[in-house]
């Protein structure tokens, strides 16, 4: 059976820089504040009309195409994880293809919608694939225009400030080297907490799940039709149309997560968390990752963190944070590498790959 080894990876971020002091400026909050909870300084915010989730994929996965040194062409198949998608439907994965100019009616489109952990997911599902002898060129992206669907007045204020925009990509193929590629993968959920973290409308619950909701929120049904039950204008003018985060609920959880899913992950690939070289977390705040670090006892130069510049960007942000590791030359011929995320659902998930 082949192992998963990735032959190219990419990223991109849009040019445009927003700080805590621009936010500042249309809400109540501050730099102080934003950075001593999550450590994030920066974020960047796609371009209008001019970029999407879409477009910001397509620049990383160019990058990850030409860096494994296969045509666009040889792409059989696309896995995209987001959950700030151009369209309710179809999906991302299509809109890639098309964007890429890919004109292989052959390759497959899957889109995953697993918020944080959506990229590892992915990983796993791809490395199915590969091992099987199924696919031999995946292409897999994670990428989030999160700009567009945010609460930028004083009552978002505690998601908003969390979150940016970008992509990363990889390619990925079978390898038959000894050792090398994706050694272990592990994927988790519980949806107990789902409103936990949430973007609930548009939706068509019609207010079914209200019941797991401590307060619940009052979407405006009463008069209704059918067809407005998926969004209506009281939505619209109650902010319910933004994601909804109970912060600490949620630092609670990652907190725990996130050391078991390493620990689990490093023991199903027969290795110890002395074994990492470099631990790659998904960027949720600054303060998860530190506290993750000294659970696992790694040095500073063994874990990657940008979420001061990058802000979290959800299922962008382990590409990214791996791609920025290995451009730096952080990560190294032979090193073990471990992902771990957590997030909405909640999911959460590890993947180990000597590189
Ligand atoms: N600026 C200023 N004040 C803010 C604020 C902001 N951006 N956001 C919230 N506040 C206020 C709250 O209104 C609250 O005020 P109050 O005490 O007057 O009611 C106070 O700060 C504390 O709010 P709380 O939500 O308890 O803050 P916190 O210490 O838990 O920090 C988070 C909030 C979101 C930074 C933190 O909970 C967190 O990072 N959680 C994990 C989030 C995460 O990782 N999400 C992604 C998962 S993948």
């Amino acid at each position: 059976m082949y192992r998963t080894k990735v032959a190219g990876i990419g990223y991109y971020v849009p040019e445009k820089v927003v700080t805590n002091h621009d936010l500042a400026k249309v809400m109540d909050t501050t730099d102080e504040w934003v950075q001593e909870r999550t450590g994030i300084v920066e974020r960047r915010y796609g371009k209008k009309h001019k970029e999407t989730t879409t477009s910001m994929a397509a620049r990383a996965a160019e990058v990850a195409i030409e860096r494994a040194g296969i045509a666009k062409e040889d792409v059989d198949f696309i896995i995209f994880a987001t959950l700030s998608p151009d369209y309710y439907f179809p999906g991302c994965g299509v809109l890639l293809q098309r964007e890429l100019g890919i004109t292989n009616k052959e390759a497959g489109a899957l889109d995953i919608r697993n918020q944080c952990s959506g990229f590892v997911y992915g990983l796993s599902v791809a490395d199915q694939f590969i091992r099987t002898g199924m696919y031999r060129n995946i292409l897999l992206v994670g990428a989030e225009m999160h700009s567009m669907g945010l609460d930028f007045s004083t009552r978002g204020r505690n998601v908003t400030v969390i979150f940016g925009d970008g992509a990363g990509a990889m390619v990925l193929q079978p390898t038959e080297e000894e050792g090398k590629g994706v050694l272990a993968t592990c994927l988790h959920s519980d949806g107990t907490y789902a409103e936990k973290l949430a973007f609930i409308n548009p939706g068509a619950h019609g207010g079914y799940h209200d019941k797991y909701q401590e307060e619940m929120p009052d979407y405006g049904y009463s008069d209704a039709e059918y067809g407005e039950m998926f969004i209506n204008q009281h939505m619209v003018e109650t902010g319910q149309i933004f994601p909804h985060m109970e912060g600490q609920f949620v630092f609670k959880m990652a907190v725990q997560k996130f050391p078991e899913v390493i620990l689990e992950t490093l023991a199903k690939a027969g290795l110890k968390k002395e074994d990492i070289d470099m631990l790659i977390p998904h960027q949720a705040n600054l303060r998860i990752s530190q506290f993750v670090q000294r659970r696992m006892g790694l040095r500073d130069d063994q874990i990657w963190n940008n979420i001061q510049k990058f802000g979290n960007t959800t299922a962008a942000s382990v590409p990214i944070a791996l791609c920025e590791a290995v451009e730096a030359g952080a990560v190294k011929e032979g090193d073990v590498v471990c992902l771990a995320a957590f997030g909405s659902g909640f999911t959460w998930a590890g993947a180990v790959i000597r590189w």
